[in-house]
């Protein structure tokens, strides 16, 4: 099992949105995925219409070790796509994490037990530089960072890199890669990108190009009602006939292969 994540220090950057569409994708293909909402506001476990029942296991229970991992994960309504959900209580994990000395480790081991049974395990961060945000980093083989094109996504894509950095120097085992940086809510008008879009993205590869050599840039998700949409009626973007609003989604999946084969 691959475990991806989809990771940034501010609100709104597009984290869920990839980690819905990647999963959805990498399951039509034929995967087998595990998804687990990572963030209390939950917004993954909506997107998937999952509802969690009172008293059934969240990623809460898992990670506080009060239930098998494998109780913790659900079907969904999708084909080869299973969940393991969040609700607002995992707020509650911060202290146990802080607390049990194995924080940045706990979903890793908490994983160990499932990862026979999926090829990949994507998994949503919450937009906070908490303990969830540590465990989920250091339960990553890869790491994505969906940055919105504007100058609040531009302090979250440092504040992000300055994370990834400090958990580096900090744990020697730690061996999560960070597989690119993708443009959210690129804004376009007829064929032409906005001149906002296009200096905040250069701005992307200038910051990448610093920090490891090369430019992370990945394609962008563009400005589009399409994804909204999808979202809300269950739908993938091909499904919606947008193949191509698909196309970070797809060069991503592509990343992630590679990576598995470069292991
Ligand atoms: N291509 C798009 N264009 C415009 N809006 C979009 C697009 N894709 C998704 N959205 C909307 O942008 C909002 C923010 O996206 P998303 O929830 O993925 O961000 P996030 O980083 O997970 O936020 P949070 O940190 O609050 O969890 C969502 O309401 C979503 O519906
Ligand atoms: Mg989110």
């Amino acid at each position: 099992m691959q475990t991806i994540s989809s990771i940034s220090l501010a609100g709104g950057q597009g984290k869920t949105t990839v980690v819905l569409f990647l999963s959805r994708w990498l399951a039509t293909l034929g995967h087998t995925v595990l998804v687990i909402d990572a963030d209390p506001q939950s917004s993954l476990t909506t997107f998937l219409g999952f509802q969690v029942e009172p008293d059934s296991p969240t990623l809460l229970e898992v990670l506080k070790r009060q239930v098998d991992t494998a109780d913790g994960v659900y079907e969904t309504r999708h084909k080869n796509l299973f969940l393991i959900p969040s609700d607002d209580a995992l707020d509650a994990v911060q202290d146990y994490l802080a607390g049990s000395g194995t924080g940045a480790l706990a979903l890793q081991r908490r994983l160990k037990p499932v990862e026979k049974l999926f090829d990949y395990c994507i998994v949503d961060a919450p937009p906070q530089r908490s303990q969830i945000c540590l465990t989920v980093m250091g339960a990553s083989d890869g790491m994505v960072i969906p940055v919105e094109a504007s100058v609040k996504g531009l302090q979250s894509l440092i504040r992000t890199l300055e994370l990834v950095d400090e958990l580096k120097q900090e744990d020697s085992e730690f061996g999560g890669q960070i597989l690119g940086v993708i443009p959210f809510r690129d804004r376009w008008v007829g064929r032409q990108r906005t001149k906002e879009s296009q200096s905040n993205i250069k701005t992307m590869e200038q910051i990448t190009s610093e920090w490891f050599g090369q430019s992370l840039v990945l394609p962008s998700i563009r400005e589009s009602e399409k994804f909204k949409q999808a979202i809300n009626q269950g739908k993938t973007l091909h499904e919606m006939g947008q193949s191509d609003l698909a196309f970070a989604i797809e060069v991503l999946s592509q990343k992630i292969n590679a990576l598995e084969e470069n292991r």
